[in-house]
């Protein structure tokens, strides 16, 4: 009999697949069976039970939600309740603190991990605005609190330039504004890859000629990067502060203040892709492993919790 189920749901692109495959196949060697494919969108409640695929997900021994496309409302409202009756990774609260930069920045910042200087203003604080642009020194991002891959996010560079924008983004819906200080650096940047608490990999991202964002998406590139004992150190502790299992946490250089910076924390860090592998980027089995034996751990703890309970 086996020691317990986890359930999954794992991205399938870029190399998802093969990863999924390596995590059941391990989890499998210590006697840990798995459940594929738990789309929480396909999920019903019924008697007092969330029914996934015909899974009961109280009844999983632990769940790992890894899937970086877009959640619905109803989906991320029943990752909420699935967190809080199985041990779920990344748990719910911490992922939802890290989807949001405001908080992610704040949090951080409180607990003494350095972030661009940012701002939060009300929607018709015009002068609020006008005011962060100068404090900034005349360059500052907007950036939608939960954004990801670059987009939306928009480069204010002078009075001129936010007299051009104003209009659009008080256009949008948004009750609230968040701004960066535009900070001056390399247009590089490590992603450095935490699980469980520990280090288990990087890499450097580049945006493209004459850009400054280096997502992916926006056209950046990846390349071998070794982070040096600071930047493991920061990333430790801003997973750590924010209560993540899992985080890819982004890191640059701020030349002006001459430090690192924390720029954001993602919840659901992709593994490195087959193409990415060949460049050497090589993190992959240690972060399967580390996250194998954090599903192993987490599967034992809540049967011994179980056995508790009965005696
Ligand atoms: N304050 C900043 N100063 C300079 N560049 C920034 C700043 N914030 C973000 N960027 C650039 O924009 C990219 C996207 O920003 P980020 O906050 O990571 O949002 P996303 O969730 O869309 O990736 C970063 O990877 C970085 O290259
Ligand atoms: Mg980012």
């Amino acid at each position: 009999m086996s020691l317990g189920t986890v359930g999954l749901w794992l991205y399938r692109n870029g190399g998802g697949e093969r990863i999924q495959r390596q995590i059941v196949e391990m989890l499998k060697e210590r006697n840990i069976a798995c459940v594929t494919g738990l789309d929480l969108k396909h999920a019903q409640v019924k008697n007092g039970k969330i029914i996934c695929n015909d899974t009961a997900m109280d009844d999983l021994d632990a769940f790992l939600s890894y899937n970086a496309g877009e959640q619905t409302p109803y989906q991320r409202y029943l990752y909420q309740m699935v967190s809080q009756v199985t041990p779920t990774i990344n748990n719910f609260d911490s992922f939802a603190i890290a989807e949001d930069k405001f908080q992610t920045s704040h949090l951080l910042t409180l607990h003494g991990v350095r972030t661009p200087d940012y701002r939060l203003c009300g929607r018709d604080d015009e002068d609020g605005l006008k005011q962060a642009l100068n404090d900034f020194g005349g360059r500052m991002i907007y950036k939608p609190i939960d954004g990801w891959g670059g987009s939306g996010i928009v480069k204010i560079e002078g009075h001129e330039s936010l007299k051009t924008v104003l209009p659009f983004i008080s256009q949008t819906d948004l009750r609230y504004f968040y701004l960066e200080k535009f900070v001056n650096y390399d247009n590089t940047d490590f992603r450095v890859d935490i699980v469980d608490g520990k280090f288990v990999g990087c890499y450097g991202r580049k945006a493209p000629r004459g850009e400054w964002k280096t997502n992916i998406t926006s056209g950046g590139s990846v390349f071998v990067r070794e982070p040096d004992q600071e930047v493991i150190e920061l990333a430790v502790k801003a997973a750590k502060i924010l209560g993540l299992e899992v985080a890819g946490v982004d890191i640059i250089y701020d030349r002006e203040r001459e430090e690192y910076v924390v720029l954001e924390v993602n919840t659901i860090p992709a593994f490195a892709t087959p193409e990415q592998e060949k460049l050497g980027i090589n993190f992959n089995s240690y972060k399967i492993d580390a996250l194998v034996d954090l599903l192993e751990r987490t599967v034992h703890y809540k049967a011994r919790e179980q056995t508790i309970k009965v005696a």
